[in-house]
């Protein structure tokens, strides 16, 4: 008898890219997702059930073990911090960058400057790494709109095409890290349901490296 297996999904973007990965990887939700206001899925395997979910919620579904697998970016588990979770695979979708970025051509002297995200956590390790002083103001969205405005010197944000800067007439500058898709488990996961999550993690893996063959072949 299989134990049974909750799989927490991040929605939005990167929803849409991870369905095809699990698919690919034998699990399919039993109904399509985006036509429901459901927030638990049956599978195609008994035992497996999917939860739809905000990323940001991810890491926690799965610290506490409500969850014993999580699908979320690196941004979002860089910070939460990811206390107590293992992050058994990449996989490289949803690929971004966490960046640093400013009005085109404008710096900041003689006083503290004011750093506008909504990750926080980020970028008080960043700019104390850097050793650079900062006050850190706290936003949930449009972070490019707060050097426009006055709010803020720098912002911390995701940079993809770079299109959403140069919109605002704004510049990337410092590179905190690449980000892409992770799996993550479960510390109680990993050690009570091994028999059922390290199959699901390595046709996963398999999916993965099936993707990356083919966009290097296209
Ligand atoms: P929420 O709606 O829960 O506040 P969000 O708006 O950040 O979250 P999405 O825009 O769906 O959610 O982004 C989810 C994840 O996708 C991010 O955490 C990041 O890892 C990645 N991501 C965000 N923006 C981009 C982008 N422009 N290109 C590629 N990946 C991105
Ligand atoms: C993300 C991110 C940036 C933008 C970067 O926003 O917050 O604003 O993408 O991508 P680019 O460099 O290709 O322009 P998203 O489009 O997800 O909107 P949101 O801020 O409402 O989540």
């Amino acid at each position: 008898m299989n134990q049974p297996i909750t799989i927490a999904l991040s929605k939005g973007r990167i929803l849409k890219e991870t369905l095809p990965l699990l698919a690919a990887a034998g699990i399919e939700p039993a109904e399509d997702i985006s036509q429901s206001r459901k927030l638990i899925f049956d599978t195609n395997h008994a035992h497996i059930k999917l939860l739809v979910i905000r990323a940001t919620d991810v890491p926690t579904y799965v610290e506490y073990g409500a969850a014993d697998l999580g699908v979320a970016g690196k941004d979002v588990l860089l910070e939460h911090g990811a206390k107590g979770l293992y992050e058994p695979l990449d996989l490289e979708i949803s690929r971004c960058r966490l960046m640093t970025a400013g009005k085109v051509g404008e710096q900041v002297a003689g006083r503290r400057m004011k750093v506008a995200t909504k990750f926080v956590n980020v970028a008080k390790a960043y700019y104390a790494e850097q050793g650079v002083q900062v006050d850190i103001i706290k936003l949930y969205g449009a972070m490019e709109l707060a050097p426009l405005m006055g709010l803020a010197d720098e912002i911390v944000d995701i940079v993809d095409t770079g299109n959403t800067l140069r919109a605002n007439g704004m510049e990337p500058r410092e590179l905190i890290a690449p980000i892409s898709t992770r799996l993550v488990a479960g510390q109680a996961a990993t050690k009570m349901k091994h028999a059922q999550i390290q199959p699901i993690i390595e046709r996963l893996r398999q999916a993965v490296e099936a993707a990356r063959t083919e966009e290097v072949s296209v």
